[in-house]
């Protein structure tokens, strides 16, 4: 059985293992965000006072994480959460001066041209940003030489290429796997633009670990998720790696 200790793993993932997991299951809405945006920070020059935008920022967990190791000041834009909700998050951690919680639909964002040094993005992006304009529209809100990273669901082959959704993804995500692209992907659909210079496009070795126990680590914590997360974690073990893992990828505006 997971417990809560097995989630503190500072051999991989020292800035986020100060957290606190009950904190984090708290506000949990997939994968962890932490473990995903220390991997991915990692091919990005986050500096104190820069102006982020963390797209997608859900209960608010990656917002509290770029200021409170990186000292940034984050716009953190959501849909569906309630940005009073994730404002009381931002208070409770200590980051309420540092942090601004925004309700923006990624496709109308109320922000100024060039505005950010840096927009991140965890675990949100294959709900929004697959389409062939998204990339530019989203850019416009960088300024020259600004940074972006996205981690997102993917697979290591394409769908189109495998002709097919593997049915253990299809039984628990059904089409949404369609919008899993291989990191390779995204490299050639954000560089054919020429808009953006890709810096990394990555899959996370053994993402589908990571997933897995956290899925379980879930399903022993909120009783209401229980459900939810035996289906992930059916679906992951089934994998093994085999087709699911993270793409994470970075860019710097050209
Ligand atoms: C799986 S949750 C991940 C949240 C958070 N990044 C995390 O990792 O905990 C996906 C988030 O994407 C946001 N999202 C989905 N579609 C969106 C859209 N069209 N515009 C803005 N946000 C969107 C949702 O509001 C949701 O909070």
């Amino acid at each position: 059985m997971t417990v809560l200790n097995d989630l503190v793993r500072p051999d991989r993932y020292p800035r986020s293992s100060r957290y606190d997991p009950a904190w984090l299951l708290d506000l949990d809405m997939g994968p962890n965000p932490l473990w995903l945006l220390e991997d991915l920070a990692q091919n990005l020059d986050l500096r104190p006072g820069m102006r982020v935008l963390d797209l997608g920022s859900g209960k608010g967990a990656t917002s509290v994480f770029l200021a409170r190791e990186y000292g940034a000041e984050v716009v953190a834009a959501d849909w569906w959460i309630a940005p009073e909700d994730a404002a009381a998050v931002f208070a409770e951690a200590g980051v309420g001066d540092q942090v601004r919680a925004v309700r923006a639909e990624a496709h109308a964002l109320p922000f100024e041209e060039e505005s950010f040094d840096a927009i991140v993005s965890v675990d949100a992006f294959e709900y929004f940003g697959t389409a062939d304009g998204y990339l530019p529209y989203l850019a416009r809100f960088l300024r020259p030489g600004g940074q972006l990273g996205m981690a997102t669901p993917a697979m290591t082959r394409e769908v189109r290429q495998l002709g097919e959704i593997p049915r253990h993804i299809k039984a628990v995500v059904g089409w949404e796997a369609i919008a899993w692209h291989t990191a390779e992907w995204w490299r050639f659909h954000w560089e054919i633009t020429e808009l953006v210079e890709v810096t990394s496009a990555r899959l996370q070795p053994d993402a589908w670990q990571d997933w897995l126990l956290w899925a379980q680590a879930g399903a022993g914590h909120q009783p209401g998720s229980r459900s939810a997360n035996e289906a992930v974690i059916d679906m992951l073990t089934a994998d093994g790696g085999e087709f699911l893992s993270f793409a994470l990828v970075t860019a710097r505006k050209s």
